[in-house]
């Protein structure tokens, strides 16, 4: 299959604006990832093309950025799955929108990890790191969190592909530290994601329940 990749390019220090720059790559499967045609081109066509990347698996988001117009992870995105893909089709790569652009496809992400921390939406736990993995018993499974004023927060359980399984706590908190349990009984063996939204942020933790 031929694909042309129109990418965002900018590189403030020489460009006046955003402008956008096709590769089309050849013989490719629809196995290959938006990520991995970024490679080819950065590797093989233009060094000087810029993103982001880290685990290439799903995990860490580093490579998030807005692929025919949807905002994704370009390593989680198959050329099969993208909608009316075949030959000669033109795949549109841009930065995560509403972010100022540092290059290319790096966006600059301060002011966001600046509201991450203030509503430190992530598990907070009381005792200190373990050497290895931390396992936690029913009794233990409390949800710390914690939003610099007062506001909506909505937190729930979904399974691996983004499905709510159960609503854990939803309405209006005030400011301040806050925990509520979570009751695994309810849930079956396997492995969950906590979802809190807080103040227009939104942030998953993974736990594993063992029966
Ligand atoms: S590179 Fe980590 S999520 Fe894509």
């Amino acid at each position: 299959m031929k694909v042309t990749f129109r990418i965002q390019r900018y590189n403030p220090e020489k460009d006046a604006k955003p402008y956008f720059q096709d590769f089309t790559l050849d013989g490719l499967e629809g196995t290959y990832r938006v990520l991995d045609a970024l490679h080819d081109i950065k590797w093989k066509h233009d060094g000087t093309l810029t993103f982001r990347r880290s685990c290439a698996h799903g995990m860490c988001g580093s490579d998030g950025m807005k692929i025919n117009g949807r905002n994704t992870l370009a390593c989680s995105l198959l050329l099969q799955d993208i909608k009316g893909i075949g030959d000669g089709k033109v795949v549109t790569i841009e930065p995560l929108p509403y972010l100022p652009i540092i290059k290319d496809l790096v966006i600059d992400t301060t002011d966001f990890f600046k509201k991450y921390e203030l509503v430190k939406p992530y598990l907070i736990v009381k005792t200190p790191p373990p050497e290895m993995e931390r396992y936690q018993s029913n009794e233990d499974a409390e949800l710390s969190y914690e939003i610099p004023s007062d506001g909506n927060v909505r937190i729930t359980i979904t399974d691996p592909l983004g499905r709510e399984i159960r609503t854990v706590q939803t309405g209006f908190i005030s400011a301040g530290k806050h925990s509520i349990s979570i009751d695994e009984s309810m849930l079956s063996g396997g492995t969950y994601f906590i979802r809190i939204n807080a103040h227009g942020i939104t942030a998953f933790q993974k736990f594993i329940v063992i029966k």
